[in-house]
């Protein structure tokens, strides 16, 4: 043997070596340390279930344009089911009490009703949760201030955030690792031949998954109306007539709300930012929540939120980021004084009633205002909330 190839030959050995001590660790680490100790190879073996995923076309209303499905998170039964259960699972929190359906209920427009959530240990947030309806046509960031950038980016934030569900997510994936059901239904979802192969990525994609899912059913008065189904009031039809300006080509001396700019199109949100005239402010620095401006650095964002949806809006109060308003009575009654002139203020929210000259607009009156809540009322969607596939599933 020459030196050469001994020396080969010493060091395979010792690689052999060092990949049986890195397969040990793997082991250990995979289904270790916090769990039930190290589980024997092959315990995290999924191969005997069959992964075969299947095509999930989301139900939506013919009035409703295509679902935009990232091309990297198809949705698939599986997929869906998972997201599901995780979403309602309270697994996925420290102390596991809190899931994330703890906020966000069907009943109420996938919100709590509150004013601000009550996170872990009964700690307030700063802000009101938000709808989840029609999340799937969300194009231009998530939260009230756009923070994260997809939705996949969004669902992994609320498990490592101190208030609401306060943990990590190597915990989250280790207890989901160690579940009975979890790994099973990864494998199924995702094709992973191992327990080790789970990610929080998978998870946020399943979760994912399941929000798109939450379409309209196009079942509302408002939806039912429009075929020809249902007949409006004269409230509601004065409502619409303002909310979208008709007035004009309909014949009717109605003035103009200017709602739809805002919270147009199908999902009643254009998703964009703005400032709705909420507060008087001296300068834009003073604003208590900086909103979008949080997240650009730019002072004229300072105030903007994101433009809610207003399907099933009657279900979902306190209204606004913060939940300063306890009814539609009090949205509208703000509406209808046409803001405070402040700077990065929109300028449809000081256009809304009849122009009176000097660039000033008469707001609308306290009947108007009923007219135009009689219309948001026609937005309710009750066959979404109480659609069997979004309800809890344990
Ligand atoms: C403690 C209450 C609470 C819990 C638990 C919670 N959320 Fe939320 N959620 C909120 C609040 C409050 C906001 C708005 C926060 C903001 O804008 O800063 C929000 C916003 C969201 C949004 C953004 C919606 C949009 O239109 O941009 C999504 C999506 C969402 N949550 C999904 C989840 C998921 C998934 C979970 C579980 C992993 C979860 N939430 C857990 C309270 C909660
Ligand atoms: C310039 C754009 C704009 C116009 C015009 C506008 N809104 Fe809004 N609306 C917003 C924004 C932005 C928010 C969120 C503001 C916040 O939370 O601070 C909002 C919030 C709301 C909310 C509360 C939603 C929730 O989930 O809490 C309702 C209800 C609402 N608007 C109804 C209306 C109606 C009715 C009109 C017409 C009279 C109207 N809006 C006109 C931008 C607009």
């Amino acid at each position: 043997m020459t030196t050469l190839s001994f020396l080969n030959k010493a060091l395979t050995m010792k690689r052999l070596y060092v990949l049986f001590l890195l397969a040990l660790g793997l082991v250990y680490s995979a289904c270790g340390p916090d769990g039930p100790g190290p589980q024997p190879p092959g315990e995290c073996d999924l191969t005997g279930t069959p992964y075969a995923p299947q095509p999930y076309t989301i139900p939506k209303p013919d009035s409703f344009p295509a679902i935009p499905i990232p091309a990297s998170n198809p949705t698939t039964w599986e997929g869906v089911q998972l997201g599901r259960m995780l979403f309602y699972d309270p697994i996925l929190s420290g102390d596991s009490t809190q899931s994330c359906s703890s906020c966000h209920l069907p009943a109420g427009n996938f919100t709590d009703n509150l004013k601000f959530s009550k996170g872990i240990q009964g700690i307030d947030g700063r802000r009101n949760a938000m709808a989840l309806l029609n999340i799937a046509y969300s194009t231009k960031g998530f939260f009230w201030d756009g923070r994260a950038a997809t939705l996949e980016q969004q669902v992994l934030m609320p498990v490592e955030d101190p208030i609401e569900m306060h943990n990590t997510w190597p915990i989250a994936m280790e207890r989901l690792r160690n579940h009975p059901d979890y790994p099973t239904r990864f494998r199924q979802a995702f094709g992973i031949s191992d327990c080790s192969e789970m990610s929080k990525e998978q998870a946020a994609m399943a979760m994912s998954q399941f929000l798109r899912t939450l379409v309209s059913s196009g079942q509302s008065k408002f939806d039912l109306w429009r075929k020809g189904l249902a007949e409006f009031t004269d409230e509601e039809l004065n409502g619409y007539i303002m909310y979208f300006d008709r007035g004009l080509d309909l014949g009717v001396n109605l003035p103009d709300a200017q709602c739809f700019h805002c919270h147009g199109g199908e999902t009643f949100t254009t998703n964009s930012y703005f400032n709705n005239g909420l507060d008087s402010v001296a300068a834009l620095e003073d604003f208590v929540d900086k909103g979008r401006g949080e997240v650009t650095g730019n002072r004229y964002h300072f105030g903007q939120f994101r433009t809610p949806g207003l399907r099933n809006i009657a279900l979902s109060a306190p209204y606004m980021h913060d939940g300063r308003f306890q009814t539609l009575e009090e949205v509208l009654a703000q509406y209808a004084d046409n803001g405070f002139g402040v700077e990065n203020e929109d300028p449809f929210v000081r256009q809304i009633g009849f122009p009176v000259g000097n660039g000033k607009y008469s707001g609308l009156t306290p009947s108007q205002q009923k007219d135009i809540i009689a219309f948001l009322h026609t937005l309710t969607d009750t066959v979404f909330i109480h659609n069997p596939l979004h309800q809890n599933p344990f």
